[in-house]
């Protein structure tokens, strides 16, 4: 039931600080300051290699997830879109774990690259919302997103969970590869223990955001989102959200990469949707936004007061968002592009439950 909201995507966007606490409560059940799932029994210290294997909204919270257990753990990861990695038959490192993310359990590409890992001997992982499904049933271990069920086919408070699932687990793997001794261990437990305050102030930005959303995105055709490092796969998403809801053509670019090509298309009449906090890359985003205003770009940027501070005044149009450590921005940023794709689509007037073409679990390929 939708309750007071008038769509299911926005009640699952409103219920994300709920399913974040519960989140938090299954990865720290034991009470002891330490972070535990079931996938701590499979040796991390000495696993190669994560290889991460997922599709849509579920690979960008695996690209998510790589650049955290990369930087946190040092474990170096692997990731691609199911229907691919299938197909290139990568060889598999001895040893290794192959981990699988999907919101659904059923989706036909991730279920295939599941199936090839085990054959090439990897142990595996799923990353699961629906507990009963195919997938849950196959992996070696399965570990619950629990954002409980999700109506809207575009995925909001499963691609949240799924990234505290992800930062839960990092700590784990950190904590087994020494890069994180028990001291820091608590410390971010604390960190973790501050998201669903993080995403509720990020939901209280909501009225800012569909102002932006219905007078500047809205009547556009064409958006790019951009960002750099942990916000480089949230501005594939918020694109991702963008174009399933609204049908507007959205691209998302690491901002880097903008001059290698797609600058080419900026005008005033293609909005930028800069996803830029002030965190150690905030001056090299900043440099790539001026050179999108100097080509006459408008640029919607989501940052923090401080960003707001140094960028506000020449951005088209500003949204603050709440301040917090550069490892938990994925949070803040993933809540603000679903609600602009909500606002955007709202104003479109668009069938945000039911986009065209789109199905809640893809079970061909
Ligand atoms: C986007 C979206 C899709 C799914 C993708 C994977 O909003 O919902 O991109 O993320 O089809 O689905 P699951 O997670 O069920 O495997």
């Amino acid at each position: 039931e939708k309750g007071p909201y008038p769509h299911f995507m926005l009640k699952e966007i409103h219920e994300q600080p709920g399913v974040a606490a519960r989140v938090l409560g299954s990865w720290t059940a034991r009470g002891d300051g330490t972070v535990t799932c079931d996938a701590a029994g499979l040796g991390w210290a000495r696993v190669p290699r994560l290889t991460i294997a997922a599709c849509g909204t579920a690979c960008l919270a695996g690209q998510v997830g790589k650049i955290w257990l990369e930087r946190i753990a040092r474990l170096p990861v692997e990731i691609e879109i199911a229907s691919e990695f299938r197909y290139r038959e990568p060889p598999l490192p001895e040893g290794g774990v192959t981990l699988v993310i999907s919101q659904s359990g059923e989706t036909a590409d991730t279920l295939a690259a599941l199936r090839y890992a085990k054959e090439a001997g990897q142990r595996t992982l799923g990353l699961v919302n629906v507990p009963t499904s195919t997938i849950a049933r196959e992996v070696d271990v399965a570990l619950a997103t629990h954002a409980g069920p999700e109506i809207g086919v575009a995925s909001t408070k499963a691609f949240t969970a799924q990234l505290l699932c992800l930062l839960g687990f990092t700590v784990m793997v950190a904590r087994q590869r020494g890069t994180l001794d028990e001291a820091d261990e608590r410390r971010w437990i604390g960190a973790l223990s501050s998201v669903p305050r993080l995403i509720a102030e990020t939901l209280a930005a909501e009225p800012a955001i569909a102002a932006a959303a219905a007078g500047a995105l809205a009547p556009a055709s064409d958006a790019i989102f951009v960002g750099r490092g942990l916000m480089y796969p949230l501005a594939l998403e918020g694109a991702l959200k963008l174009k399933e809801i609204t049908y507007i053509h959205a691209e998302g670019h690491a901002a880097g990469e903008l001059k290698h090509g797609p600058i080419a298309l900026v005008d005033a009449t293609v909005p930028v949707v800069a996803l830029a906090p002030s965190d150690g890359l905030f001056d090299k985003l900043d440099s790539n936004i001026r050179e999108i205003m100097a080509r006459d770009g408008r640029v919607l940027l989501l940052t923090d007061a401080a960003g707001a501070a140094r960028l506000g005044e020449a951005a088209w149009r500003t949204i603050v968002l709440p301040d917090c450590e550069p490892f938990l921005q994925p949070f803040v940023q993933a809540v603000a592009i679903q609600l602009l794709a909500y606002h955007c689509a709202l104003a479109r007037g668009t069938d945000i439950d039911q986009p065209r073409n789109l199905a809640k679990s893809v079970t061909v390929e």
